[in-house]
């Protein structure tokens, strides 16, 4: 099944269970849009394709809860939650983009709250095709990138999870895969959430591709024994000039690679470009509680001391000047990026 869909029978939103893989497969429901802002913010349902369409079904299910028909209160209700929404998480742009995309819709309707309800649904099941047709062709493009043989590094996970489907990062490596050229995957373990050793292993695993899992700092070895064609990851923002905000870890992988020659490239759809942030230093970092750090156990035991304190921020900067090549479905762009983004940004997106 897609990582995120509407259920026409039971009429609610039906997602995977991310925080649960691989031990357990489990298929939640939705019923009420305060739902999914709580599952984005508790990563139930995380990676940020894939957030900004929960957050279209989140406005769907609250134009559903608002019980008025007076379309100047209901608007104003609609106003009011996607503020709370934008909230849930602060770094993907795409949370921010879907949920002022859906509200600009509903400003600009005039007609019936009944007929606007149906049609905020209509969005979301557009925006959610979309975002598979977006990956696909995000695919193909990087898969034209990786060669026969390639170990590749890839960070966090960036696979159908991470979207409605297919992936970005991981939908290029599986191209290539399905075009029948011989990968392997580095698998970042990605701390401390784990979504490396959980969710890209579990989907490597169902498209039979040879994967091995590395701790978060074994790759820049790995690169100086030889072992590393390529590094790929996805993006939670990218600024005007290129730089790339991503999973935490992503900025130190990169400059590895950097160091030792090897091209590294972030995979992304064009609704991850903010074109009102300049540089990576302007974006709103997420930091996360210490606990998802200090509950690390061995043998059964916390492992840091008891009055022990943690930082945890959840993603990082990667300076454009380290990356090789963006890979968004619109094509591969090259350095210099603040070119090829802002003749994108003039053209308009097309969602
Ligand atoms: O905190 P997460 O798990 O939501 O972070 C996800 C990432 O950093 C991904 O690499 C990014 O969203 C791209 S997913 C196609």
């Amino acid at each position: 099944m897609r990582s995120i869909e509407w259920n026409q029978t039971s009429s609610k939103v039906q997602a995977i269970d991310q925080s649960l893989l691989p031990g357990e497969f489990k298929v939640i429901e939705f019923e009420n849009a305060d739902e999914i802002r709580g599952a984005i913010r508790s990563m139930v349902i995380r990676g940020a394709p894939v957030i900004g369409v929960a957050a279209f079904h989140a406005m769907a299910l609250k134009a559903r809860e608002i019980d008025t028909h007076d379309l100047k209160t209901f608007k104003e209700k609609m106003a009011q939650f996607a503020a709370f929404l934008k909230m849930a998480r602060p770094t993907a742009v795409n949370l921010t983009w879907a949920t002022q995309n859906a509200l600009d819709f509903v400003r600009d309707f005039e007609g019936s709250t009944d007929a606007l309800q149906h049609l905020i649904f209509e969005l979301a099941e557009r925006k959610a095709e979309e975002d598979v047709a977006t990956n696909m062709a995000i695919s193909r493009f990087g898969a034209e990138l990786i060669n026969d043989g390639d170990r590749i590094v890839h960070h966090c996970n960036t696979g159908a999870l991470a979207t409605v489907d297919y992936g970005t990062a991981l939908g290029c490596i599986r191209m290539a895969h399905e075009q029948g050229k011989r990968v392997h995957v580095y698998v970042d373990e990605t701390r401390p959430r784990l979504q490396g050793s959980r969710l890209t292993a579990w989907e490597l695993e169902q498209y039979k591709i040879p994967y091995e899992i590395i701790t978060d700092s074994s790759s820049g070895y790995l690169m100086r024994l030889g072992k590393v064609a390529k590094v790929l990851f996805g993006a939670d923002r990218v600024a005007l000039n290129g730089d790339v905000v991503n999973k935490i870890g992503t900025y130190m992988l990169a400059l590895a690679a950097y160091d030792n020659g090897i091209p590294a490239y972030a995979a992304f759809p064009l609704s991850s470009l903010d074109f009102n942030c300049p540089n990576g230093d302007s974006v709103v970092i997420e930091e996360r509680s210490g606990e998802e750090v200090l509950s690390l156990q061995q043998n059964g035991q916390i492992v840091a001391p008891a009055n022990a304190k943690a930082v945890n921020y959840a993603f990082d900067v990667t300076p454009h000047r380290l990356l090789d090549a963006l890979i968004t479905d619109k094509g591969v762009l090259y350095p210099p990026f603040f070119r090829d983004i802002s003749v994108l940004g003039n053209a308009g997106r097309s969602e």
